[in-house]
């Protein structure tokens, strides 16, 4: 697969132990940025890897900030996106088999290089479950995007 991922400042190390993950397992990862330590602003990290995930240009994204908070709400303002704020490795499975999540955020300052390669590599290896109400979930949520869309266009 192809991931796109995006960190502000408080994500920069994080990232780099990352990308050894995903690369490790054989996918290829384009890194958006941000590339110092300066301050940043996480929406302006969150929104170019959630484009390349909706366009198809990226299979999946992975977002990083101080928290992972910012960054998934950002990420699920945008029509498409199901990202998953994940600290455990339970919940990373889960969130791949239930909700066909297509983004991950992660927090830095809330876990370590180890956890967070285990919650990757989980991440990245769990198929969405394509159970008949897992499928009908996800679809209410895309009809929800549906509506708030129509109704921004009036
Ligand atoms: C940056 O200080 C911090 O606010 C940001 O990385 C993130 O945690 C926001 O949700």
């Amino acid at each position: 697969m192809k991931i796109a991922l995006g960190t502000d400042h408080a994500g920069i190390r994080l990232k780099e132990e990352i990308m050894e993950v995903i690369r490790g397992l054989g996918h290829e990862v384009e890194d958006l940025g941000c590339g110092c330590s300066d301050s940043v602003d996480y929406p302006d990290y969150a929104l170019p890897v959630c484009e390349k995930v909706v366009s198809g240009e990226a299979d999946r994204g992975i977002l990083i900030c101080g928290t992972g908070i910012g960054m998934s709400i950002a990420a699920n303002k945008v029509p498409g996106i199901r990202c998953a704020l994940t600290h455990d490795v339970f919940s990373a499975k889960a969130t791949r088999e239930h909700n066909d999540s297509n983004v991950i955020a992660l927090g830095e300052r809330v876990v370590g290089p180890g956890l967070a390669a285990e919650i990757i590599s989980a991440w990245l290896t769990t198929d969405f479950s394509q159970g008949e109400r897992h499928v009908g979930r996800v679809n209410k949520i895309k009809a929800i995007e549906e509506r708030y869309l129509k109704s921004e266009a009036r």
